[in-house]
């Protein structure tokens, strides 16, 4: 595979065909709403044209929407990408050829070459793409079909073609003699057309097959008939262009991304202790000289840093950072930072945009939520800080609570805990509140009010003694 291209100019729209409903899948979800590591497979092939886009600009992508199309919309309104994203309905879904065909209908200033890819194929580079589309230029085809050969081709489309190796047409799985049926090499799913030549022939597209509809895959036999010019392009991974039609299928796509990602990391100088208990989504990044222990899944937009230790029984979730030489054992962190050389678990939760800053411990059953922890602080027993803002050099005994919730109004309110607090243990602080520099909590104390830098707040009934209670107790006893 070549690295990725300069950027190209030539006029280029894309089709992501995304209305099947799936019917394999046994799902009340869209098909291409199916997660894959986190996003949906739809979201997965927009983000290949992203990169694409980055190299030869997209004048558009075309997204066919049918079954659970309001679902798909809501999808795809919530992402954001840099080339225009539109959507053209397809009702009903009569096959790849009819709803190819409500683009030609919905758009009909449509011109140029268009990439064609399908919204089940997820795992699809964009590198294979812009290959594709350098091929499809080079060569002036009017159609350039990607495949690629199967040991076992069972469900995919087989490329038929003749004595001297031209493609002469595309025959589906169900429509297949037997003998078509033992060709190795499978159409992908994924095409680049010269549109001014190719689209007319949809309308000449009929049902005549086993599923009874119009399939876009004989486009390539007409576009043969006509004479016009038809050429591959081979994939020799052919695990990029697994399509997702059952949940087998959607199992395979994960275990190859995760090879995918495990062979990227190690690669990078990570060691992981146990690739089958561990999972690594695509977008996660790894320091070298960190070691992953087993039993971890990170998954989002994961940055671990150089020479840190995760895990083991480790989740870093959503968008998180963790600095060179930390280490996170036995914990969950989603959407949270942490700096350098700070020392997270066992059995710590960071979350919801807590910030931890470097040399800091965050030690067993401690739960830090929105928070911010300065350098060089402490909470390492037993303890929920939330909703609130700790400076430096700041302890939080044992059992240290900040009451941030006040659940008659349903509200959060904000604790400040200054540079060089020390908390003692069971401390309660309720928000809204500030506890000045250097002042110290003293152990169980209940604080509802601010404390003075420097100072000691005790808020806890004075210890009494009821002298000889013991005996006293024991002599009653006694008949
Ligand atoms: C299709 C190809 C097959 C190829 C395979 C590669 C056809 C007829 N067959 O088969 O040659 O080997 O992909 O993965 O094209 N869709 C619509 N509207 C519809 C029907 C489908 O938008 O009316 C969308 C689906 O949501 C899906 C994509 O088109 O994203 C492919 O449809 P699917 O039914 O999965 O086709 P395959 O049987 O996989
Ligand atoms: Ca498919």
């Amino acid at each position: 595979m070549s690295p990725l291209s300069a950027p190209q100019t030539a006029p280029l729209h894309a089709i992501v065909m995304a209305a099947g409903k799936g019917t394999r899948l046994k799902s009340d979800t869209p098909k291409v709403l199916h997660d894959l590591f986190g996003k949906p497979l739809l979201v997965r092939v927009l983000e290949t044209l992203t990169t694409v886009h980055a190299h030869h600009p997209l004048l558009a992508a075309h997204v066919i929407v049918g079954h659970g199309r309001g679902q798909v919309q809501a999808v795809l309104a919530a992402s954001a990408f840099p080339m225009p994203v539109s959507t053209v309905v397809q009702e009903p879904q009569l096959g790849t050829g009819h709803a190819v065909l409500q683009v030609k209908q919905a758009v009909p200033d449509l011109a140029g070459s268009v990439l064609i890819l399908s919204g089940d194929v997820p795992l699809l580079r964009a590198e294979t793409v812009l290959d594709l589309v350098s091929a499809h230029h080079r060569q002036h085809s009017d159609l350039t079909l990607l495949t690629t050969d199967l040991s076992n081709p069972t469900g995919y489309g087989r490329v038929l073609c003749d004595a001297e190796g031209n493609v002469q047409r595309v025959v589906e799985e169900r429509d297949a003699t037997v003998t078509e049926k033992a060709v190795p090499t499978v159409n992908t799913g994924v095409y680049c057309l010269n549109w001014p030549t190719i689209a007319p022939l949809l309308d000449d597209l009929t049902a005549d097959n086993a599923q009874g509809e119009l399939y876009l895959t004989d486009v390539i036999g007409l576009a043969v008939k006509k004479g016009l010019t038809v050429r591959t392009v081979t994939l020799h991974d052919p695990s990029e262009v697994l399509g997702v039609n059952h949940r087998l299928d959607l199992s395979l796509c994960h275990e190859v991304a995760h090879q995918w990602a495990m062979a990227r990391l190690m690669d990078g100088g990570v060691t992981i202790l146990s690739p089958a208990t561990t999972l690594i989504a695509p977008e996660v990044t790894v320091g070298r000289d960190t070691v992953i222990y087993p039993g971890c899944v990170l998954l989002g937009d994961v940055t671990v840093g150089e020479g840190c230790v995760i895990g083991p029984h480790t989740t870093l979730k959503g968008e998180v950072t963790i600095g060179d030489g930390s280490q996170v054992t036995q914990s969950v962190v989603s959407d949270s930072r942490v700096a350098a050389g700070s020392s997270i678990g066992p059995f710590a939760h960071l979350r919801d945009g807590a910030a931890i800053g470097s040399s800091v411990k965050i030690g067993n059953f401690v739960e830090v939520k929105n928070t911010t922890v300065a350098d060089q602080s402490f909470a390492s027993h037993l303890a929920y800080v939330g909703d609130a803002t700790v400076g430096r050099n700041v302890n939080l005994g044992a059992g240290c609570i900040t009451a941030n919730f006040d659940p008659i109004r349903g509200t959060k309110h904000h604790t400040v805990i200054e540079d060089g607090v020390k908390v003692g243990c069971n401390a309660v602080l309720v928000a809204p509140l500030t506890v000045a520099r250097d002042a110290c909590v003293a152990a169980g104390s209940v604080i509802t009010e601010d404390v003075a830098s420097g100072d000691l707040a005790i808020a806890r009934p004075r210890q009494s003694a009821i002298a000889g209670w013991v005996k006293k107790v024991r002599d009653a006893l006694v008949p």
